[in-house]
């Protein structure tokens, strides 16, 4: 399953970056831009769990990577694209963690409780862009500023002791 979860975490970053490009195909570079913050986190965590599978002794298997699939329509569909896929993210790190705690693997509990807690803020930016993209998003004045902030997003390499 951890093996599983890093093709998930690459899969993430690609996702991301599709949805990146369809912003700057747009014109709208902040969005852009705050994809491609995203797409380097998601690098992060996959990264982590490659260094916790080494760390542990345990063979890393790679995985192919699909291609991302989107046909955006409209500029709120990546938004909400993002919201669900990291909806999807929190309950398979749940799913690693509950079998983590059936085999009592109290190591891989803890180190998914980084996690844990990294999934309720990745949910809540994602469904907090969501919303203030309703408010805002309909008004072309609106969107530039949303766009403007966006583009303010600067990557900070996550840390964790492992
Ligand atoms: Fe790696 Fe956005 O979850």
């Amino acid at each position: 399953m951890l093996n599983e979860q890093i093709s998930k975490e690459f899969h993430s970053a690609y996702l991301y970056l599709d949805m990146a490009n369809y912003y700057y195909d747009h014109n709208l570079n902040g969005f852009g831009n705050w994809f491609d913050v995203q797409t380097k986190e998601e690098n992060a965590h996959a990264m982590f769990f490659i260094e916790y599978l080494r760390n542990n002794g345990i063979a890393v298997k790679l995985e192919t990577i699909p291609a991302p699939t989107f046909e955006f329509k409209n500029f709120k569909e990546p938004l909400t694209a993002a919201f669900e896929h990291e909806q999807f993210i929190t309950n398979s790190i749940h799913d690693i963690y509950a079998e983590a705690y059936s085999i009592k693997d109290f190591r891989t509990m803890q180190f998914l409780d980084w996690f844990v807690k990294e999934q309720a803020e990745e949910e809540q930016s994602a469904d907090d862009l969501c919303k203030r993209f309703d408010l805002f998003g309909a008004d072309p004045k609106g969107l530039y500023l949303l766009d403007n902030e966006l583009g303010g997003r600067v990557f900070t390499e996550p840390t964790m002791t492992l």
